[in-house]
């Protein structure tokens, strides 16, 4: 992914953080009646539960980093396929109008949280969520994110969230 996030970054987020969020989880429902469930199930039945926010704080994170690596690829970027294309510029007008919407969005989330491209009732939409909110069983369909914890930039651009968002 360098020259846009090195090696090192990638190493530390997908080894330690995103580890630790699938780690942390395991051992949140062991034992539990969560344990045997799909992610999803676990993510939707303690979401907005003040006595499960550890489970849900690791289960949704596990998500959307599993999310977001499939959002990335070497060499990305480029001419979307057709289809998507067509969707943009209907929602947005073009895809540097689309670009530059995620890219605010990004960098306007307060504190830690996540950028993403959603279809919601057929349109494109940018929404931005909150620590580990994620745009999941709310009738969007997400289709990109972009992490902006500081732990996904911080070892290249220290506190220069927006460097990367031009
Ligand atoms: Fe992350």
């Amino acid at each position: 992914m360098a020259p846009a996030i090195s090696a090192h970054t990638i190493g530390f987020h997908y080894g330690k953080h995103h580890k630790g969020y699938v780690d942390n989880l395991n051992k949140l429902v062991a034992g539990t009646e969560f344990a045997d469930l799909p992610l999803e199930s676990i993510i939707t039945a303690t979401a907005g539960k003040a006595d499960k926010t550890a489970i849900f704080n690791s289960a949704a994170q596990t998500w959307n980093h599993t999310f977001y690596w499939h959002s990335l690829k070497p060499k990305g970027g480029g001419e979307p396929p057709v289809v998507l294309k067509q969707k943009i510029e209907t929602s947005f007008g073009n895809l540097d109008a689309c670009k530059k919407e995620l890219a605010t969005a990004a960098t306007a989330q307060f504190g830690s949280g996540w950028a993403w491209l959603v279809l919601d009732g057929g349109k494109l939409k940018v929404v931005k969520t909150g620590n580990a909110g994620a745009p999941i069983n709310t009738g969007m369909k997400p289709l990109l994110t972009i992490d902006v914890w500081e732990h996904a930039y911080y070892l290249d651009y220290q506190n220069r969230r927006a460097v990367r968002a031009g």
